[in-house]
């Protein structure tokens, strides 16, 4: 094995560098090192969307895109999303240990009495036209939170994140729900503490006259997994932005409700809902080969199908595919899933997906069962954000906390116009 290192040569100069080869990466700032003279800035690395650039270190969760391995503090998905609950998984991200019993229960005990919203938050949603997103409205509330808490200000203080930690993934379902119910005209219905986090959030959304709402407890546990799978996943576009607009050191409100407005974004957070409209579009078993000649042709994507990372069998859509068994003995079959089901089939023995290494992802899933459970497809990437909060909260905390953290500002290579001299207006041509 040779040194730990990578040695450039400049072509441009002759010269030559060795840079410090640390954790398979070498430092981009090295890079200003290389220069043709004194006035060059310094050799710059260009890659927009991060294709090939770490931005942190982090001990929250990892993924082997290859293998299909994703694990949260170490441990495997499948064992989580098998044996934990969402609140017991959100305390693993955001304090990086499993809980100890009494630690369990005093953060469940915390979340569970943090889920009131202030009454002003509520004449707040009324404000949003009748039928508003409700994506739209969690990205609006979510940022007002921040007004409500001033003490959130103190990021470097760990009780004051403690403490925001606890609102927010508290009071997310109950904007969630809120924001549902203000989308259909219904009265908003109050959190239940004596439910689980996913059972109270079923009954802050489907209550009706009932005195007490009882969820249905298959339909409780498959949101619950279905949130487990959903905590984290590293550095994808919602994630980066909460340490992006984290790192100017705005409260964890503000940052979680940037990082919402990403998954608002049909990219990012609306994937299922492309992936239920494909289906629906495809209508029944026999158009599929049909359909994946346009996909092989480049006229449409396979939605639900690729991924950034995985280029194997995303190991959340086999768990997911498991729920949706269990959903639907309790919802009735969704007769999409057997064109789900049929299209997968087809699509992984055939060459194309098989050479692009295109598998199910997440998404292809997901959607089908929240639809089965009674979610409208705008509820969808809401779906998404209630749970990712808990990983949100987590890589801000990591983020704030490491030494080699700044503001994050990358740079840029401008290719405008070089200097020249302003013209008034009245001695301007037409
Ligand atoms: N259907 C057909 N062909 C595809 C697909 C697809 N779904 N995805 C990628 N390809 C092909 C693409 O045409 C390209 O082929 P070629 O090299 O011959 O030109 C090749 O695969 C690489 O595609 P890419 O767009 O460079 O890959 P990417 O890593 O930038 O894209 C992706 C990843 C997820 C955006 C893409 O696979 C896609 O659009 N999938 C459908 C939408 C979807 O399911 N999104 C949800 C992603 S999971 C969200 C999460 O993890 O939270």
């Amino acid at each position: 094995m040779g040194r730990e290192s990578l040695t450039i040569t400049d072509n441009r100069t002759g010269k030559t560098y060795e840079l410090p080869i640390e954790h398979g990466t070498i430092r981009a700032p090295e890079l200003r090192q290389i220069k043709t003279g004194p006035d060059d800035f310094g050799l710059m690395t260009y890659d927009p969307a991060f294709l090939n650039t770490a931005a942190c270190k982090s001990r929250v969760t990892f993924i082997d895109g290859d293998k299909g391995i994703l694990r949260y503090r170490g441990y495997p998905i499948e064992q989580l999303a098998e044996r934990s609950t969402y609140i017991e998984t959100a305390y693993l991200l955001v304090k990086g240990e499993l809980p100890k019993p009494s630690h369990l229960k005093a953060f469940i005990h915390n979340i569970t009495h943090h889920t009131i919203i202030h009454e002003n938050i509520k004449k707040f949603i009324d404000g949003f036209h009748y039928d508003a997103h409700p994506m739209g409205i969690m990205v609006g509330t979510v940022g007002a939170l921040s007004t409500f808490y001033s003490d959130a200000k103190r990021i470097f203080d760990p009780e004051s994140r403690r403490i925001q930690t606890h609102r927010l993934v508290a009071k997310m379902p109950t904007l969630a729900a809120f924001a549902y119910r203000h989308s259909i005209g219904m009265p908003y219905a109050y959190p239940d503490n004596e439910l689980s986090y996913t059972g109270n959030f079923l009954n802050m959304l489907f209550k009706m006259t009932e005195l007490k709402y009882k969820p249905n407890p298959v339909l409780e546990r498959a949101i619950d997994v279905l949130f487990i799978l959903h905590a984290d996943h590293e550095q994808n576009c919602s994630t980066n932005t909460v340490r992006s607009v984290g790192s100017s050191h705005v409260d964890p409100f503000s940052a979680v409700a940037a990082a919402c407005a990403t998954q608002y974004g049909p990219l990012h957070g609306g994937a299922n809902e492309a992936a239920i409209r494909m289906l629906m579009e495809i209508g029944s078993v026999e158009k599929i080969p049909d359909y994946i000649k346009r996909v092989k042709a480049g006229e449409v994507r396979l939605q639900g199908f690729g991924h950034r990372i995985y280029k194997n069998y995303d190991p959340r859509a086999k768990i997911i595919k498991k729920v949706a068994e269990q959903v639907f003995e309790v919802t009735g079959r969704s007769p999409l899933l057997d064109v789900a089901l049929e299209l997968e089939r087809i699509a992984l023995a055939d060459d194309y997906f098989i050479s692009h290494r295109l598998y199910p992802n997440v998404d292809f899933y997901s959607g089908i069962i929240y639809q089965a459970m009674g979610f409208p497809m705008d509820m969808f990437p809401v779906l998404f954000a209630i749970p990712r909060t808990a990983g949100w909260l987590a890589q801000w905390s990591e983020m704030l906390l490491d030494e080699d953290q700044k503001i994050a500002r990358p740079r840029q290579i401008y290719l405008g116009p070089g200097e020249r001299d302003y013209v008034p207006v009245a001695e301007r041509s037409e």
